[in-house]
């Protein structure tokens, strides 16, 4: 199937490292061209350079106000056109409730929820028609994770604003979608389950396809949903999970 990505041009922050990383992979690999984001410039060069011809990186912070703007403009100026974009960007920091303090629920807020409102802002008058957006949450959206209070809290928000940025700019023939990893094996992941040696084994034995994903398992469905071949696939909550979320 050809997926129509030759000649498009996308935005993929959070893209140094794991799920934008082969978000990107995949965009690339079918022709697009992309915009790659991620805070520290080593890793975004690194991955900018592998990806090769079509991928050039930004070093930009997904909290910091002006990163929506300097990511179109480089874009614009790159490839002259945005045919969309997937905001990924680093996970919150795990603990219980009792041990979130007030700073990391506003720098999580910053980072997570109004870095990716600001990014959908700035870009939906910078896209062509038939444009599409992602943004990736977590299980979250339809259970509580243990320990992930900051992940529980603000991923539902953004799952439900990708509902009603759906009913807004369809209109305007721009589709709006949530992709919800289950458990993928990227950085992210081996960060939370450091210290807990049985924690990998335990994750398996619950998905029914009993493995975790590879990155890449994620980035072709992430770049099938951007794609034009994902033509009438809009305000759709995406579960790349090997079947381990057990709501509908
Ligand atoms: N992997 C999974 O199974 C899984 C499951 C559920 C949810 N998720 C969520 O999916 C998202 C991506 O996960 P991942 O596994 O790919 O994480 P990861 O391996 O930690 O990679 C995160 C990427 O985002 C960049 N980043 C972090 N903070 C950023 C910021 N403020 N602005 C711009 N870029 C930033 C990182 O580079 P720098 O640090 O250099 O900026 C890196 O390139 C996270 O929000 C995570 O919570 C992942």
């Amino acid at each position: 199937m050809d997926l129509g990505l030759h000649g498009r041009a996308y935005i993929v922050t959070g893209a140094s490292r794991g799920l934008g990383r082969a978000t990107a992979q995949a965009l690339v690999d079918d022709g697009a061209n992309v915009i790659v984001s991620g805070r520290t410039a080593q890793h975004v060069e690194r991955a900018a350079t592998e990806l090769g011809k079509g991928a050039v990186g930004v070093v930009a912070d997904n909290a910091d106000p002006q990163t929506p703007q300097l990511l179109i403009d480089r874009a614009r100026q790159e490839f002259g056109r945005l045919d969309g974009l997937l905001v990924s960007v680093g996970g919150p920091p795990s603990g219980a409730f009792s041990q979130i303090d007030d700073r990391q629920w506003r720098d999580s807020f910053e980072t997570l929820f109004l870095g990716a409102v600001r990014l959908v802002r700035a870009a939906t008058p910078a896209l062509e028609p038939g444009a599409a957006i992602a943004l990736v949450l977590s299980s979250s959206v339809r259970s509580p994770l243990a320990n992930l209070t900051l992940s529980n809290a603000f991923r539902p928000g953004l799952a439900m604003l990708v509902k009603q940025l759906a009913d807004e700019l369809g209109p305007g023939g721009v589709r709006v979608m949530a992709l919800v990893p289950g458990r993928i094996l990227t950085e992210r992941t081996a960060a939370l389950d450091a210290g807990d040696p049985d924690a990998r084994r335990r994750s398996e034995a619950a998905i029914p396809l009993r493995r975790l994903g590879e990155p890449a398992e994620f980035g072709r469905v992430a770049a099938f949903v951007l794609s034009p071949a994902a033509s009438y696939l809009t305000g759709s909550v995406v579960t790349v999970d090997g079947g381990v979320i057990r709501a509908l």
